[in-house]
């Protein structure tokens, strides 16, 4: 684990500080005890995961497996590479930034993002322990570190206004609670950050392949909406772009100082 890690962890339960105990983290105060598997802290309560959250982990513990090569190889096919390049010229990712991405996955849009001439504290989270396990083999291939937590993004277990950036790209079009999951994003963001969440448009899951629209297609198109009602109206300089044919959106900005 980074060695400052534990520093910016909670219990998202309680809102308490860990501390360590071999391979358990443990609430300074209540003493609620949290596994540490393979160096990634589990900072979730299985019985709490529930709905569209628990059929989105079980399916991206799946997906694990072939989610790289659906993504990168057959996505490529479809011009993937394009969509990932036109929300990395969006993000701005800055030098010395503490940054965190809630559902991270694989971390390929970390390895877009990143910049080799930039010294960035990267941090995820993610629902499914198997996506973050194929993370940190990747962000080791890579040479990329990025400090991991399974966690669910409408319960971060983070310190309040600890990051300079925090960003979604993926997940939130089938959260539970969008807004708590904005919400969240904002708490553990230090005033005057960026945030910037993106996800794919109804246009784009019209235009899949029905195979992988079979995956995410839901009755009511309006889950695909950019999530702008969600986010507390003191928020600044919020805009929504539509990137790659229209087919993903991200909304950018920024707290309040
Ligand atoms: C389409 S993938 C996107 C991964 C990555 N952001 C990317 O762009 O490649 C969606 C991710 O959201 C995660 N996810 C779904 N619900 C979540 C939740 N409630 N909290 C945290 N992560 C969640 C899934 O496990 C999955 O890894």
């Amino acid at each position: 684990m980074k060695y400052e890690f534990l520093e910016l962890l909670i219990n998202p339960y309680s809102g308490n500080e860990l501390k360590r105990e071999n391979d358990f983290l443990v609430d300074t105060l209540t003493e609620e005890r949290f596994t540490v598997k393979n160096g990634i802290p589990v900072l979730l309560r299985e019985e709490e995961v529930k709905d569209l959250n628990k059929l989105y982990q079980k399916r991206y513990d799946w997906l694990a497996y072939f989610y790289d090569f659906m993504v990168g190889t057959i996505g490529s096919l479809f011009g993937g590479k394009e969509a990932f390049k036109s929300i990395a010229e969006i993000i701005e990712v800055k030098s010395g930034a503490l940054v965190l991405e809630t559902s991270i996955g694989t971390g390929m849009e970390i390895k877009n993002l990143h910049d080799k001439g930039k010294k960035v504290d990267y941090y995820g989270l993610d629902i499914s322990y198997r996506m973050l396990k194929k993370c940190r083999r990747n962000s080791k291939k890579w040479d990329i570190d990025i400090g991991l937590v399974q966690g669910n993004a409408e319960t971060l277990p983070f310190k309040d206004e600890v990051f300079d950036m925090v960003f979604h790209i993926g997940g939130i079009n089938f959260f539970n609670n969008k807004t708590k999951a904005i919400k969240e994003m904002i708490r553990v963001a230090k005033p005057g950050a960026n945030i910037y969440i993106g996800d794919e448009t109804a246009k784009q899951i019209e235009k899949q392949p029905k195979i992988i629209s079979y995956f995410y297609q839901k009755p009511d198109f309006h889950i695909y909406d950019p999530p702008v009602k969600h986010i507390p109206e003191e928020m600044i300089d919020i805009v929504t772009h539509t990137l790659w044919n229209e087919m993903i959106y991200l909304v950018s900005f920024r707290k309040p100082e």
